[in-house]
């Protein structure tokens, strides 16, 4: 049994919470956790952060890219974004809480959530933390699915966010994006959780302009990425589209779906290195013409644009556009 901080959460209280948002996580794909987290401890577990990226353990994010498919692979930085793996040791010695937590919220996820079937085994198997600071001054994440696809297993994000003083204005909130529904942008606010599908669930980080700290638990499931895009002679590429919100298959068409949302938010995070970010927005426009020219997937694609043009209209007509606050809060049982 895990052990550390006098205010770390019991399993029984961490699993209580999370159970109290299964239904929500069910139907929408995401769910938003306030109060899981006694303030002290999620204070305790923000000072672990400050004080690791004091001592410069934090590294630059970066990420491999290809300008093309026979281009070789650059690793490239991501402005302002600095990380940690939980499972480097000299990491895992400075952030004894985080690490206590991480475990106690992925085995409560597993009790939680029977129907997702995930498996987080002991010793941090079957899952994966990152911890993160955003600096500010516009760091930012483009859109994208935290499993992008086979070989990953992930199932389930948990988001921890740490910072006690966030404030409208601060930037740096999870925008999600669920299939062919309005977006959601959410608060950083200290102490929050957020849940969402790995698989199933667009997002990407809004420019922030303060300094932010995060961490990330990944929890892989046994049967993630079965489902496969299946077009049955009876189903209109229309019916089959709107189903997709619950099947992983809605990564194959999401890029060329959202298109103009996945290049707003690339030239948001890489505006700072404007060679690069020009080379970033020309591979993804043409990936977006290669799916526009690929027949069966082209009319799928067609059909679902027609849907999300519906839902804007919609969303725009209710909440004055597709960035409006919306966020679904739960209580936490005592
Ligand atoms: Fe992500």
């Amino acid at each position: 049994m895990p052990h550390g901080h006098e205010d770390t959460p019991s399993l029984s209280s961490l699993t209580r919470g999370l159970a109290a948002v299964g239904p929500l996580l069910d139907s929408c794909g995401y769910a938003v956790l306030d109060g899981l987290l006694p303030p002290c401890f999620a204070l305790a577990l923000h000072d672990e952060m400050a004080t690791l990226h004091r001592q410069q353990l934090l590294r630059p994010h970066r990420f491999g890219f290809k300008s093309s498919p026979s281009a070789p692979v650059r690793i490239v930085r991501k402005p302002h974004i600095y990380e940690a793996e939980l499972s480097e040791p000299h990491v895992r010695e400075h952030a004894a809480s985080i690490g206590t937590v991480s475990e106690l919220v992925a085995t409560a996820a597993g009790a939680a959530f029977p129907e997702l079937q995930l498996c987080p085994g002991p010793n941090g198997q079957g899952t994966a933390v990152k911890l993160q600071c955003n600096e500010g001054h516009g760091g930012c994440f483009p859109l994208h699915f935290d499993n992008a696809g086979p070989p990953s297993c992930r199932k389930l994000t948990c988001l921890v966010y740490l910072n006690p003083s966030w404030a409208e204005g601060d930037g740096g909130e999870l925008e999600l994006v669920p299939w062919l529904a309005p977006p959601v942008r959410i608060p950083p606010l200290g102490g929050r959780v957020v849940l969402f599908r790995s698989d199933l669930v667009l997002h990407r980080v809004l420019p922030s302009l303060v300094c932010r700290f995060c961490f990330t638990i990944w929890i892989d499931g046994a049967r993630t990425n079965e489902d496969k895009l299946v077009l049955p002679k009876s189903r209109s590429p229309r019916e089959v589209c709107a189903e997709l919100g619950r099947s992983g298959a809605q990564r194959l068409l999401s890029r060329a779906v959202y298109a103009d949302e996945y290049e707003a938010s690339l030239a948001a995070c890489m505006a700072s290195t404007q060679e690069l970010c020009s080379e970033m927005v020309a591979q993804h426009r043409a990936h977006v013409a290669q799916c526009d020219a690929s027949g069966p997937l082209a009319k799928l694609v067609h059909a679902a644009r027609e849907l999300k043009g519906e839902i804007d209209e919609i969303a725009g007509e209710i909440v004055g556009g597709p960035t409006a606050p919306s966020v679904a809060a739960a209580a936490v049982p005592p």
